[in-house]
C-alpha cells in the first residue's frame, strides 16, 4: 500500500499503456499535418463562462460537473471540461479569423469532469480534438469523418459505428424542441427527475437521457429530420452523398443531439460495442453560432474530440515498443570513464543505459540483460589504461575490442541493426 493514491477518477499512465497512446497520438499527429491541422495549446483553467456560456447552462457538465473553484482573486475559475470553447476563446482572443481561412486547429490533453468514475469514464481523462472553423459547406463535414475514417483505419479498427444526425438550426429547432415539449409534457409523470426539469429548460437531452424508463418513453418521439429547414435539409443531404461518394460507412441516428448545447446541423459519434456502457470513443458536430457568440465575426465552424482511455482500451494489440537501450556501459573500474563514453554515444542519437560501478561484472550482465540491451560494453581501470573497451553481443555472445575513443566504430555497430 502506498501512503498516497491518485484521486478517485484519475488515473497515471506507465508503460507499457503509454506507447499506445503515444502511438495513437503519433498517428493522430501525423493525419492532423496531412490535412492542413496546426497543434494549438489551450489553457487548462479558464474563466468559469467561457463554459456555462458554450456548453449550456442546463447541460450535465455545466449543471453537475465542472471543477469551479474560487481563486484568491476572488475569480471564478474551471478545470476545462472540453477543449471546444477555449479553441474558440482562443480562436476570437488571438484573432485568428484574420487568418487565410479554412483555419484548422488540433489539441491534445486532459479534461476534467466530476463525473461517476467508472470503466471508460474519469474525472480526469484526455481528449485529442481538432477544430475546423470558417469552413461552412457540406463537404467540409464530409472530409472531417474522412480524416477520422483514414485515423481509426491506420490504427487497424475495424467495427467501429459512424453515426450521424443533424440537430438543425436556430430557424428550425426551436419548432422541434416546442414538438418534443408537447410529446414528452403527456408522459411527464414517468420522467425521471432530471428529464422533467429538462422539459423545460432542454427538451432535447431527454433524448439521450440512460435512465430506461426514459428510454422507454421516447417511443415514437418526433424525430428531428422531418422538422429541418430548406437549409438544414439541403446540407444534410449533401454531406451524406459525400460520404455514399467516399465510401465511409455510417448510420443516420436521428437521437445523436449530443450533451453539449452549442451544436447546429451536424452532429456525429462514433461507438464501439467492445467498450461496455461508455460506448462513445469519439464525437463532435458543426457550431456555426459559437465564435459569433464569443465575440468574433460569424464564424462556421466544425470539430470533434476522442477520449484517449477508450480508444486505448480498444487498442491493445500495438506491440510493445522496444525501447530498451542499445549499449549498456558496464563501468567496472571508475565512473568517468564510463560517462564520458555515454555521452558521446547519446550524442550520436543512440540510446545508452550506464551501470555505475559499484556493482560486480556479474551483476551489470544481469541487468544488461534485463533491460534488454543489445550490447554490453565492458570498461574496467586496466581496459581505460589501454584505451580499449570489451563489447559483447549479448543476443549470441560475440565479443570484440574497440578503442574507447573510436566513437564511429561503436555507431557502426548501432548502423548495422535497423531501427524503426
Ligand atoms: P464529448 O462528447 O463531451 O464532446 O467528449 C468527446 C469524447 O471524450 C467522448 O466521446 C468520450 O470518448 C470522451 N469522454 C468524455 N467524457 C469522458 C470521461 N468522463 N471519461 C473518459 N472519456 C470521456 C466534447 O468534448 C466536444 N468538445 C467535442 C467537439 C469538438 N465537438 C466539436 N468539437
Amino acid at each position: 500500500m502506498s501512503t498516497y493514491n491518485t484521486l478517485k477518477g484519475v488515473h497515471d499512465i506507465v508503460p507499457p499503456d503509454v506507447f499506445v497512446w503515444n502511438k495513437i497520438e503519433k498517428t493522430a499527429e501525423r493525419l492532423f499535418y496531412v490535412n492542413g491541422y496546426s497543434e494549438i495549446k489551450i489553457p487548462v483553467i479558464e474563466s468559469t463562462e467561457i463554459f456555462t456560456r458554450s456548453i449550456g447552462q442546463s447541460t450535465d457538465i455545466v449543471e453537475k460537473e465542472m471543477y469551479t473553484f474560487t481563486d484568491k482573486g476572488e475569480r471564478s475559475i474551471t478545470l476545462r471540461p472540453e477543449g471546444t470553447a477555449s479553441v474558440v476563446r482562443c480562436y476570437v482572443e488571438n484573432g485568428l479569423n484574420r487568418r487565410v481561412p479554412p483555419q484548422k486547429f488540433y489539441y491534445m490533453g486532459p479534461m476534467f469532469r466530476y463525473e461517476r468514475p467508472q470503466k471508460g469514464r474519469m474525472r480526469q481523462f484526455y481528449q485529442i480534438g481538432a477544430e475546423c472553423f470558417a469552413s461552412a459547406g457540406p463537404e467540409t463535414d464530409a472530409e472531417m469523418l474522412c480524416m477520422i475514417y483514414e485515423l481509426f483505419n491506420r490504427l487497424q479498427l475495424t467495427n467501429l459505428t459512424f453515426e450521424i444526425n443533424s440537430i438543425g438550426c436556430k430557424a428550425c429547432r426551436p419548432t422541434y424542441k416546442s414538438a418534443l415539449t408537447r410529446f414528452f409534457s403527456q408522459k411527464k409523470d414517468s420522467l425521471c427527475g432530471d428529464c422533467k426539469t429538462r422539459l423545460t429548460r432542454n427538451p432535447l437531452r431527454i433524448l439521450d437521457c440512460k435512465v430506461d424508463s426514459c428510454v422507454q418513453l421516447r417511443t415514437g418521439a418526433p424525430l428531428i429530420v422531418d422538422f429541418l429547414c430548406e437549409h438544414c435539409q439541403a446540407h444534410h443531404e449533401a454531406f451524406i452523398r459525400h460520404l455514399k461518394h467516399m465510401a465511409i460507412p455510417f448510420h443516420e441516428n436521428p437521437l445523436i443531439v449530443r450533451g453539449l448545447d452549442y451544436y447546429t446541423r451536424t452532429t456525429f459519434e462514433v461507438t464501439t460495442e467492445y467498450l461496455g456502457a461508455q460506448k462513445a470513443i469519439l464525437a463532435g458536430g458543426r457550431y456555426d453560432n459559437l465564435v459569433e457568440e464569443f465575440g468574433g465575426p460569424a464564424t462556421p465552424a466544425i470539430g470533434f474530440a476522442l477520449g484517449m482511455e477508450r480508444l486505448a482500451e480498444l487498442i491493445k494489440h500495438i506491440e510493445t515498443p522496444d525501447n530498451g537501450p542499445f549499449f549498456y556501459i558496464a563501468a567496472l573500474g571508475e565512473d568517468a570513464a564510463a560517462l564520458t563514453l555515454s555521452n558521446k554515444l547519446r550524442g550520436r542519437d543512440i540510446p545508452v543505459e550506464c551501470g555505475e560501478s559499484k556493482i560486480s561484472l556479474k551483476s551489470h550482465m544481469k541487468r544488461a540483460d534485463k533491460l534488454n540491451a543489445k550490447y554490453a560494453i565492458m570498461l574496467g581501470s586496466e581496459e581505460i589504461q589501454r584505451g580499449k573497451a570489451t563489447w559483447k553481443r549479448l543476443s549470441d555472445g560475440t565479443q570484440g575490442e574497440t578503442a574507447i575513443e573510436d566513437i564511429g566504430a561503436f555507431t557502426k555497430l548501432y548502423e548495422q541493426v535497423s531501427h524503426d
